[in-house]
């Protein structure tokens, strides 16, 4: 069985690092892949965004199986193109095609979606240029803090929450006037601000069964105490101490089931992972956002607790035989601390050498290249070191000692994930 993953973080490394442990002998490729990746397996040199460059390298390496780490392929139809091509008709892809992936290209989308099928979420209005004077009312008649999302992908960075009205208003300007986030912003989605905490749940579905995954909860802030800029996240704990029972059934009856049910209705054939960003508001859950894919560091926490065989999941989704699953997970705590180039999410320096322990197991890679046999940096996000443990404590105290044998020049990491909890 040959497996292709697709993306290069530190989830396509924990992707990889859980196919690698299967009893169904399998040969792994990454595309592209990084440092750590290529520990697994092959890291091919192809542009993911050229669709035809992709199908000569499946054909090429007999893949039998493409796993989709990233949203923005599926966004651009990279099942669709697998599915509708003579050549990979065989090939199994994990990740919905174009139309079931708007629910995370478009947010008016993914607010109309939930709309219709009843699904928690706040309340919401959209807006283009032509109306922009409309939105201006709207923000004028609802109260602070003002939630303002550009409709399309913005690489994590189109949420604004704002507390003044009137940086509010220029803010509507300059997404839909001045093209803040480029095309992404031509439509806009103005918000309910909800007040809670947050959790992520991860789904995975193969069109009529689903199975949920563990719970977990990242930090997307770079600083400590939650403050500064957004990132891809800092860190990441499974499970959500918070997340009982009772509130679990919540989420089950009120937000997965009805999504499930959802897609059929709409004809969406959805094959692959949902992960849905929920909050928790006085005990109630709503629905933040909607992702096609699994979560990054979130993978890197959620994979090292579940002690079924990954790829037979896997190969039970592409074969509409989910249903057969018991899935079976770890009662033990999972934390992942993820380390950043210095600067990140700003600007930062790339190809700095990277020393230390670098190949331990549950220490996953991300912005990492080999060149001349050495690992150097190669991205904002560098390493994600996950350790389990019983609690949440020892659990942290061993991540932080892993990944404080690695050293690059400017190496940042949060020293406070799981503060709250
Ligand atoms: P999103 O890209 O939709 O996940 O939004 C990024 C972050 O903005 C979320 O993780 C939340 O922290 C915050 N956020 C988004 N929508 C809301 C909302 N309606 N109320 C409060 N916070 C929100
Ligand atoms: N950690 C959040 C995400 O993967 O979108």
């Amino acid at each position: 069985m040959n497996v292709l993953v697709i993306g290069s973080g530190g989830r396509e490394h924990a992707f990889g690092w859980k196919i690698s442990k299967s009893k169904i002998p399998n040969k792994l490729f990454f595309a592209p892949g990084n440092a750590g990746t290529e520990n697994l397996g092959i890291n091919l040199d192809i542009d993911i965004s050229n669709f035809k460059q992709l199908e000569n390298s499946i054909v090429r390496n007999n893949i039998n199986l493409v796993l989709v780490g990233p949203e923005v392929p599926l966004v651009f139809g990279i099942s669709d193109f697998i599915h509708s091509n003579k050549k990979l008709e065989k090939i199994n892809v994990i990740g919905p095609e174009k139309f079931g992936a708007m629910l995370e290209g478009s947010k008016s989308f993914a607010k109309e979606f939930m709309e219709r099928h009843n699904i928690p979420t706040a309340p919401y209005k959209k807006f283009r240029l032509k109306n922009l004077n409309d939105g201006l009312d709207y923000l004028e008649s609802i109260s602070p803090p003002y939630v303002l999302k550009a409709n399309g992908l913005a690489a994590g960075k189109g949420v604004l929450i704002i507390n003044e009205l009137e940086k509010a208003k220029n803010s509507l300007v300059e997404m839909l006037k001045n093209k803040k986030f480029g095309s992404a912003s031509k439509e806009v989605v103005i918000e309910g601000f909800l007040d809670g905490i947050e959790l992520s749940c991860f789904v995975l579905t193969d069109g009529d069964s689903f199975i949920t995954l563990p719970y977990a909860k990242d930090y997307k802030r770079i600083g400590e105490g939650d403050s500064g800029l957004n990132t891809g996240g800092m860190g990441a704990i499974s499970p959500v101490p918070f997340n009982d029972k009772d509130f679990k059934n919540k989420i089950e009856n009120k937000i997965i089931k009805p999504t499930i049910k959802g897609l059929k209705k709409d004809n969406i054939d959805y094959l692959g992972f949902i992960f849905i960003g929920l909050i928790n508001v006085k005990g109630e859950p709503f629905v933040i956002e909607y992702n096609v894919r699994m979560g990054d560091p979130e993978t890197q926490v959620v994979l090292p607790r579940i002690k079924n065989d990954f790829l037979e999941i896997l190969l039970a989704t592409a074969n509409n035989k989910l249903s057969e699953i018991k899935l079976d997970v770890s009662p033990n705590y999972a934390v992942t601390i993820v380390s950043v180039s210095g600067g990140y999410p700003e600007s930062y320096e790339k190809g700095l050498d990277v020393l230390g322990d670098i190949d331990q197991e549950l220490v996953f890679q991300a912005g990492t290249l080999k060149k001349n046999n050495k690992i150097v940096t190669n991205g904002g996000r560098v390493f994600s070191s996950t350790a389990l443990g019983s609690s949440i404590k020892i659990a942290l105290s061993k991540a932080y000692k892993n990944l404080k044998k690695i050293k690059f020049k400017g190496m940042y990491f949060r020293k406070d994930i799981g503060f709250d909890l």
